[in-house]
């Protein structure tokens, strides 16, 4: 692991201001990453924090705090789906906020043996955790389909059709073992264009997307976080891509009018809303930021705050 990476963390005054802060209770940052949010939590009140990560890297940064703040932060590795259990285990019932900062950080993305960047040539990996198929054991058997429809749905890619024809054309010649060979194949497959972006940055996306299963962690840990939520707790989640915005979106919009958002959520009876909306429209980086920290560039903050009536979900199992 290396632990000269540098991960400036993105909206971190709009975040520590939506999270409310207060002593004693008790903060969940999801996504605990290099701890940038923690570590300001942390320093901000004297309040305690549970961090997650599914990335065992990341138990490096969280060992370093422990040093400092051993009575107030508790790291466990794993998924945020299951936050509410690892809550349990802790004997913790009810939480005054939850932190969400989705996708990948510094340390995943800048280190090219985890195989996300397309711009370092490193074994195609993607996945956050050690577990589960690696990128290029995926594109060695997906079906061009399948692959297809994928790149389209989770990268929003057009030429989703013509790159997986590319990708399937390629591997009966040679296997694609580097994330350089792939973004080369992707790059091939689309017509030349001036993009400020690179051309093989949204079906990156997407298979990272898949492999890590991310659609559907982000929908089960916004349904734990709002389970454990106290009244008046604070809900916020920085997304990076318009596909975690909608999901989030959705989301709050379900608990508040308690329609159906998502074919992967539970259907359930209507009921008085379990979280109030405090951005309407989500919150941006500033151009400061921006010119600081390009990565930030994405970022939409939203935050909701959790009511006096039941959870939308039902109560914790
Ligand atoms: C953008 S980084 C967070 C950076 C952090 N806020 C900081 O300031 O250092 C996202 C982190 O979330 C983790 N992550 C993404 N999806 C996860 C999930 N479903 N469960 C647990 N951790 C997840 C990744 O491994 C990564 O370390």
């Amino acid at each position: 692991m290396n632990d000269k990476v540098i991960h400036i963390p993105v909206l971190l005054d709009e975040v520590i201001k939506a999270l409310s802060l207060t002593k004693d209770e008790v903060y969940v940052d999801a996504t605990f990453g290099l701890g940038g949010y923690t570590k300001a939590i942390l320093k901000n009140k004297k309040c305690k924090v549970v961090a997650i990560d599914r990335d065992p890297n990341a138990k490096v940064f969280a060992d370093n705090l422990q040093e400092n703040y051993a009575d107030r932060f508790y790291f466990k590795m794993g998924k945020f789906s299951e936050l509410g259990n690892f809550l349990n285990e802790l004997k913790i019932y009810e939480v005054a906020g939850v932190v969400f900062d989705l996708g990948v950080s510094s340390a995943q993305l800048d280190v090219q043996s985890r195989g996300f960047s397309l711009k370092l040539d490193g074994p195609l990996d993607m996945r956050m955790s050690s577990e589960g198929p690696t990128a290029d054991e995926f594109l060695d058997k997906v079906e061009e389909n399948t692959l297809a429809n994928i790149i389209y749905e989770l990268g929003d890619e057009v030429y989703s059709r013509r790159i997986a024809k590319n990708i399937i054309h390629q591997r009966s010649i040679n296997k694609i073992k580097t994330t350089g060979q792939l973004a080369d194949i992707v790059r091939n497959a689309i017509p030349k264009k001036k993009s400020k972006i690179d051309l093989a940055t949204k079906t990156f996306q997407a298979i990272r997307i898949y492999l890590n299963d991310e659609v559907k962690e982000l929908e089960e840990g916004l349904i734990a976080a709002e389970k454990v939520l106290r009244p008046e707790g604070r809900l916020a989640v920085v997304s990076f891509h318009s596909i975690e915005d909608k999901i989030v979106k959705n989301f709050f919009n379900k608990c508040v009018r308690n329609r159906p958002s998502s074919r992967h959520l539970p259907e359930l009876p209507k009921k008085d809303p379990s979280l109030e909306i405090i951005t309407k429209k989500p919150i941006l980086p500033s151009a400061q930021e921006i010119y600081i920290n390009k990565r930030s560039r994405s970022a939409k903050l939203r935050i909701a705050k959790r009511t006096h009536f039941s959870s939308t979900f039902g109560e914790i199992a």
